[in-house]
C-alpha cells in the first residue's frame, strides 16, 4: 500500500491489488460478433439532432489546465447519491455498438426499436459503452467529431423518451492503458466536451469516466487521473452523477482503493463481475488459450467431469481449477455459489466504507455456455446483487452475451426471466 499526494487537492489514495485475470483484447471480438451479423445500415434520419436535447454545438475543446480553478458552487438542491444509485435499478448494456471502432463493425447497429423493447421488458437503465477515443482528434484541441456526437445525442434521446436512465461511459480507450501519461490531456479534454454538451440533460443521465481501467493505468495513476477528470468535469457540470470504479479491470477488489476528490459527493460506485471466468468466458476468442474448454456448467461439480482442452491444461491455475471444479462438492466448488457470495460481500463492504450505492455495471455469460447454466448463473448473480441493495446492468443486449436474439427478433425468454422474473 502506498500513499500519493494528489497535486490538485492533496488527498491520499490507497492502493491494492488485482481482480480480473485475463485482459480481453477486443480486436478479436470483432471476429466473434461479425459471425452473427444482423446489422442494417445506420439510417441517416435517425442521427438527426433533436430539439429534446438542448445540446451545444461544440467549439474547440477546452484545454485541460494545470492551474487548479475552483469547481462550480454546488447546486442548491444537489442530487442524493444513494437515491441516484438506487434509481439505476435494472439495466442492460447496449454492448458492441458504439464501443466498436466504428458502429456496425462488430455487427451491431443501434435501432430505435431496441429502446422501446428494453423499456417494455421492464428495464430501468441503459448503459451505453462508447469508444470516444476513435472519434476525437489525435492532437489538441482533441475535438470530438460532430456527427458522432449527434449519434450519441440520438441514443440519449431515445433512451430518455422511453423512460430509461442513460449511462454514458468511456469504453475501450486502449491507448490510455498503454501510455496513461501521453493520453491524460486528451482524455480530460474529451470529458470536458462531453460535460459541455450534456450538462443540461436531465438528472437521469449519468457519466462514467472509464470502463475497466487496467494495464499501465495502475491503481495510483488511475486514481490521480480520475481525480483530475472529476475536477475538470465539475468546472463545467456540477449536477450529474458520476459513476466511478477502481483499477484492475473494475472488479470488486479495485473498489477498496477507490478515492474521490475532497468535496465530491455525487457519485455511484461500480464494479464488474464475470467469475468464474472459465465458465462465463468459455470459448470467447478474445480471452486466450486458457479459456477454450467448452462444456463448463454452473453450478459445479458437473455430472460428468470436464477435461480441459490440451492447451488449457498446460496453464497450471486452469488445470487445478478444473480439478477442483470436477471433484469438489457444491459448497466448496470454484463454480459454486460461495465464491460469488464472498465477492459480493467484499464489494458491499468496500462500498459501505466509501458511502456509495453499488452498481454492478456488467455481468453476463457468453453464448458458448449452455443456456441452462447461463440462466442459473445470471439469476443467482442478479439475486445476490439485489439482496445487497445493488442496482445492475447485464452485459449485454443483442450480441454474444445477448438477451435479445436479433436474427429471430425476439428475447431469449429464459435469460430475460433470470433478470426480470
Ligand atoms: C468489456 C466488454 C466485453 C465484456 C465481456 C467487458 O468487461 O467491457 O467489452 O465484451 O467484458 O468480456
Amino acid at each position: 500500500m502506498k500513499r500519493w499526494l494528489l497535486f490538485l487537492s492533496g488527498f491520499l489514495v490507497l492502493v491494492t491489488t488485482a481482480c480480473r485475470p485475463t485482459p480481453p483484447p477486443k480486436a478479436t471480438e470483432i471476429f466473434v460478433v461479425t459471425a452473427v451479423p444482423t446489422a442494417t445500415p445506420m439510417p441517416t434520419e435517425e442521427i438527426a439532432p433533436t430539439e429534446v436535447l438542448r445540446v451545444m454545438t461544440p467549439t474547440a475543446a477546452p484545454r485541460p489546465t494545470d492551474t487548479p480553478q475552483p469547481t462550480l458552487t454546488p447546486p442548491a438542491a444537489p442530487l442524493d447519491r444513494i437515491t441516484q444509485g438506487k434509481r439505476l435499478g435494472r439495466g442492460v448494456n447496449l454492448g458492441n455498438a458504439l464501443e466498436a471502432p466504428r458502429e456496425g463493425e462488430w455487427g451491431m447497429v443501434l435501432q430505435a426499436e431496441y429502446f422501446r423493447l428494453i423499456a417494455e421488458a421492464g428495464f430501468d437503465t441503459i448503459r451505453v459503452p462508447i469508444r470516444w477515443s476513435a472519434h476525437a482528434l489525435k492532437d489538441p484541441p482533441y475535438t470530438v467529431d460532430e456527427d458522432f456526437f449527434r449519434r450519441v445525442d440520438w441514443v440519449i434521446q431515445n433512451g430518455l423518451e422511453n423512460g430509461l436512465n442513460v449511462v454514458i461511459n468511456m469504453h475501450h480507450y486502449e491507448e490510455i492503458f498503454e501510455d496513461p501519461a501521453a493520453h491524460r490531456e486528451r482524455f480530460i479534454a474529451i470529458w470536458q466536451q462531453i460535460a459541455t454538451r450534456y450538462k443540461d440533460m436531465p438528472d437521469n443521465v449519468y457519466f462514467e469516466p472509464l470502463n475497466e481501467p487496467h494495464g499501465n493505468l495502475s491503481q495510483d495513476s488511475w486514481i490521480r487521473l480520475l481525480g483530475d477528470t472529476i475536477l475538470a468535469i465539475r468546472r463545467i457540470d456540477n449536477r450529474h452523477t458520476l459513476i466511478v470504479t477502481g483499477a484492475n479491470w473494475g472488479g470488486y477488489s479495485g473498489l477498496q482503493s477507490l478515492r474521490l476528490p475532497e468535496g465530491e459527493e455525487n457519485y455511484v460506485c461500480t464494479f464488474h463481475f464475470y467469475d468464474p471466468m472459465l465458465f462465463t468466458h468459455q470459448g470467447a476468442s478474445w480471452t486466450g488459450t486458457g479459456y477454450q474448454t467448452l462444456g463448463v456448467t454452473w453450478p459445479g461439480p458437473p455430472a460428468t467431469p470436464v477435461t480441459p482442452d490440451p492447451e488449457a491444461a498446460k496453464v497450471s491455475w486452469v488445470y487445478s481449477w478444473f480439478r477442483q471444479y470436477n471433484t469438489y462438492p457444491a459448497e466448496t466448488n470454484p463454480a459454486g455459489p460461495k465464491p460469488i457470495r464472498d465477492a459480493f460481500d467484499r464489494a458491499a463492504k468496500a462500498a459501505e466504507k466509501l458511502g456509495c450505492t453499488l452498481w454492478l455495471g456488467e455481468f453476463g455469460a457468453f453464448e458458448q455456455a449452455d443456456m441452462q447454466s447461463r440462466v442459473n448463473w445470471t439469476k443467482f448473480v442478479r439475486e445476490e446483487a439485489e439482496a445487497r441493495g445493488m442496482s445492475w446492468a447485464y452485459w449485454e443486449f443483442g450480441a454474444g452475451f445477448g438477451l435479445y436474439d436479433r436474427t429471430a427478433g425476439r428475447w431469449r425468454e429464459e435469460l430475460l426471466r433470470a433478470l426480470i422474473p
